[in-house]
């Protein structure tokens, strides 16, 4: 075929079964296209195929024929939307920005051809609706059409508002899947069809076929290998080999001619089926409950199991007084007392860049390019698993990772397995459907709650038993999170996991927050209704948390709060305004050391991080810039050969890597006394991030992750519509208020709030991981069934920060990427309460749940 590709000519003689996108990425090297679902829901792929937008990832590589082709790419980088980008923040990770680019180009051009002014927030909404963000940077999105569409970056060059900005919105940001190695081959996963059973592997004959990169060496190396230690499979999709071959398509032709025997084991699924004692065993033994997967963040609590149920974390204060009081408050039926058993389904990370790999094996050392958000982790565990001479690991830009990407994962073992036999690079990148099922999800909970509180003494009792579902993986960690909560008052909390044969859950941003907060924040609202209080004040009453406290007296004073309409209203629509609090620790990696050096008249800022998109290399930057204003300053971030820097995980990179990067400024300043930056050739330091004040680092570790002394605080106050004939909640406006000190990137840090608030709206109305209770198998592996809040979805928000309260902490500022999301859910469920009156007990809030729930 001939076509015009980003105004040149090109040709290219495309196979039957090739996509649009495969052509531009492969054949013409263009990787700022990227392919994300597959299936023509979420953009990312969008290209112009004369003038009109394209999801290429669908349209047949031959359409092209006599076309006129232009990707972000052919955009250039100086067009008003991708200025209006650059400046306004309107990305995070970056994965869907060519996509996003490459349609509000069309939109703002036909408005400045044939309209004035500035677009309506819904105008530019529907231009956009056909693209997923799943940072859930919308709001920055929909800021910068309108302001492009406005004439305002038609002739003035953008101040970016984060360091990689430019190269996100040219589609030059490289990201795992984008890389390729001469000689690279592709890998494939064999996955299990059953959700247990006894498998036997057999590879076929590959006689000529040999992969092999040494001719000299006698034995053939073929493109096989198992990953499945042991013979048991216990999900379906489970890892069980890999193989290789010079394109995908033979690949997954290869993966066909894999034989996988199957002797079928008797399997659950169900929770409920899998805690009865005739259930049968997931784990049968110690041997095998001990290599258990985990869902924890870090080490998981020891547990005793007892059948499919393994007991984990419980803990009292004063446990048999809150018992005694909750009983005596049910039996004389008291107006502070609530019970209740809520649910929430599991939520899918669903980073638009799929976990993805490439090994590169050779005789000096593995080099792995991967989408991590844990390079130093995942470094020293391809050290101990491999042991090869040296590791580096890569990851330049990361497209998300919410905590699905913090481990080894299937696919980098698959390509550093295969790598390391053939001895040529592989590639291993998950389908959608792989990624949807066997990459983690925040586990599936059951929680019993019961709560007495009174409007003046405070909580009074509460006990709160959770269940986690996170198939067949352990260390759900729900009811733990109520030690931090609402003072001292008796409690008794207990998290239990019970397994089933499904995919193994991960943690997910905020790890048990959301389903805690989606229980007890209900609870405390319920109370203050009973009581006739203020919900908002009789969580003051009860807090403790000064940071909080602070936030609910601002948050009291907000119109939308003070004007909120009585519970519950008639009519078909129904406006409702609802609250709830969240906190979380404080962590930080207190090895984290940022390198500087001077390097052609420039500072060049180092260290073994990685940026999934909460804008790390800004936060080094700027830290660097307070000492030197007018140096230029460039940051390198993402390859592990650079001095020890922190997992992007647990809201820590903020505030390990801020003080570091000043306190190596300070160091160089103090090298240079003086001294012109140009002057200073080769000079280098190491700055260390320095231990907090009052030796307030609690002694915990693991691995380099240290707790601090505080506890982060948020209040979300949300309005919802609710449509009470068809049973849709519409989220309209939401005030965000973070507790979390000094902000070192404004502009990025209220753009994580907006993308929390976004992710919590997903998890409050349409995000369902759904398995088939029979087989195990994930019906909701597609981005058609799995619902992401979209663009239209986004409500107005106004983000708080009260920079107060941590002056012991150096930078006088924390992270905030998980206690950003984790009470929206809640603040969801209470303002479709003061709408309707319906108390919404389970997660997500469907039309159907909602409509029956008002009709009882
Ligand atoms: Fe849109 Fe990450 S910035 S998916």
């Amino acid at each position: 075929m001939r076509l015009t590709f980003n105004g040149g000519p090109r040709e290219h003689d495309p196979g039957p079964d090739d996509t649009a996108a495969d052509v531009i990425r492969t054949a013409f090297g263009a990787t700022g296209t990227k392919v994300s679902c597959g299936a023509g829901v979420c953009g990312a792929c969008t290209i112009l195929v004369d003038g009109e937008p394209k999801v290429s990832c669908l349209l047949p590589a031959a359409h092209l024929d006599g076309t006129e082709v232009t990707t972000v790419e052919g955009v250039g980088g100086d067009h008003p939307v991708q200025r209006a980008f650059v400046e306004c923040d309107a990305l995070q990770c970056g994965f869907c920005t060519p996509g996003f680019v490459t349609e509000a180009v069309v939109f703002h051009d036909r408005w400045r051809k044939d309209r004035e002014g500035t677009p309506s927030r819904e105008e530019v909404a529907d231009a956009l609706t056909g693209h997923l963000c799943r940072c859930g940077a919308y709001e920055n999105i929909l800021t910068a059409v309108q302001k492009a569409c406005a004439g305002e970056f038609d002739d003035r060059e953008p101040v970016p508002a984060r360091v990689e900005a430019p190269a996100k919105v040219t589609g030059t940001a490289e990201y795992t899947v984008d890389v390729t190695l001469p000689g690279m081959l592709h890998g494939v996963i064999v996955r299990s069809r059953l959700p247990h059973a006894r498998v036997t592997v057999t590879f076929p004959e590959m006689s000529g076929q040999s992969l092999r990169s040494d001719p000299a060496e006698e034995t053939p190396h073929e493109g096989f290998v198992r990953l499945l230690d042991g013979d048991v499979v216990r999900y379906a999709g489970q890892p069980i080999a890999a193989v290789a071959a010079e394109t995908p398509a033979q690949a997954r032709e290869l993966a066909e001619s894999v034989t996988v025997s199957y002797e079928p084991l008797p399997s659950v699924v169900d929770p409920e089926e899998a805690r009865r004692d005739d259930a049968p065993a997931i784990f049968p033994d110690a041997a095998a409950q001990k290599n258990a997967p985990s869902s924890a963040e870090g080490a998981g609590f020891p547990g005793r199991w007892r059948g499919n149920v393994r007991s984990g974390y419980a803990s009292a204060w004063r446990g048999r007084t809150a018992r005694r009081r909750l009983d005596a408050a049910e039996e004389r039926n008291a107006p502070g007392y609530f019970a209740a058993t809520f649910t929430t389904a599991g939520q899918s990370h669903t980073a638009l860049e799929p976990h993805a790999s490439v090994a590169d094996w050779r005789a000096d050392g593995l080099t792995l390019y991967t989408s991590t958000q844990a390079l130093p982790h995942l470094k020293a565990a391809a050290a101990k698993r491999w042991n090869p001479p040296k590791v580096d690991i890569v990851a330049h830009h990361v497209g998300g990772g919410f905590g699905s990407k913090l481990g080894l994962g299937a696919d980098a073992v698959a390509a550093v397995e295969l790598s390391r036999k053939l001895g040529r690079p592989v590639r291993v990148a998950m389908s959608r459907a792989e990624e949807l099922t066997d990459t983690g999800y925040r586990p599936g909970t059951r929680s019993e709650l019961r709560m007495l509180g009174t409007p003046t003494g405070g909580l009074a009792a509460i006990s709160l038993d959770v269940s986690g579902h996170g198939g067949v993986s352990t260390g759900s960690m729900v009811a733990t999170l109520g030690l931090l909560m609402y003072g001292r008052g008796p409690r008794h909390f207990r998290d239990r996991d019970v397994v089933g044969n499904a995919p193994p859950a991960s943690p997910f941003r905020g790890p048990g927050g959301p389903p805690f907060a989606w229980a007890v924040e209900q609870g405390v609202d319920e109370i203050a209704h009973r009581l006739g209080a203020d919900p908002l004040r009789l969580r003051r009453t009860w807090d403790g948390n000064r940071r909080r406290r602070a936030l609910y007296e601002i948050a009291a004073e907000l119109p939308l709060w003070r004007d909120r309409p009585a519970t519950p209203q008639t009519g078909r629509y129904r406006r409702g305004v609802g609250a709830a609090a969240a906190n979380w620790i404080y962590t930080a990696d207190l090895d984290t050391k940022v390198e500087l050096t001077v390097r052609e008249g420039r500072i060049v800022a180092r260290t073994a991080t990685q940026d999934i998109g909460t804008g790390v290399r800004t936060v080094i930057r700027n830290a660097v810039r307070e000492v030197f204003p007018d140096a230029a300053i460039d940051v390198e971030v993402g390859h592990s050969h650079a001095p020890h820097g922190p997992v992007a995980g647990g809201s820590r990179s903020t505030a390990s890597v801020g003080p570091a990067a000043r306190d190596a400024a300070g160091k160089l300043a103090a090298r240079l006394d003086g001294k012109p930056v140009g002057e200073a050739e080769g000079v280098t330091v190491l700055g260390e991030r320095p231990k907090d004040r009052r030796g307030s680092a609690v002694p915990v570790s693991m691995d380099h992750l240290r707790i601090g002394r505080g506890l982060a605080g948020a209040v979300h106050i949300t309005e919802v519509e609710v449509d009470t004939l068809l049973g849709h909640t519409r989220v309209t406006r939401v005030w965000g208020g973070v507790a979390v000190g000094a902000i070192y990137n404004r502009a990025a840090a209220r753009n994580q709030c907006e993308g929390g608030i976004v992710q919590g709206i997903g998890y409050a109305l349409y995000e369902e991981r759904v398995t088939d209770p029979r087989t195990g198998v994930v019906l909701s592996a597609n981005l058609e069934d799995y619902r992401l809040p979209g663009v239209k979805d986004t409500p107005e928000m106004t983000i708080h920060f009260h920079e107060d309260g941590w002056d012991h902490v150096p930078g006088g500022g924390i992270g905030l990427g998980e206690v950003c999301t984790v009470s929206v859910a809640a603040s969801v469920g209470n303002a479709i309460f003061n709408a309707t009156g319906f108390r919404a007990l389970d997660l997500p809030i469907r039309p159907d749940r909602l409509l029956e729930g008002m009709s009882r």
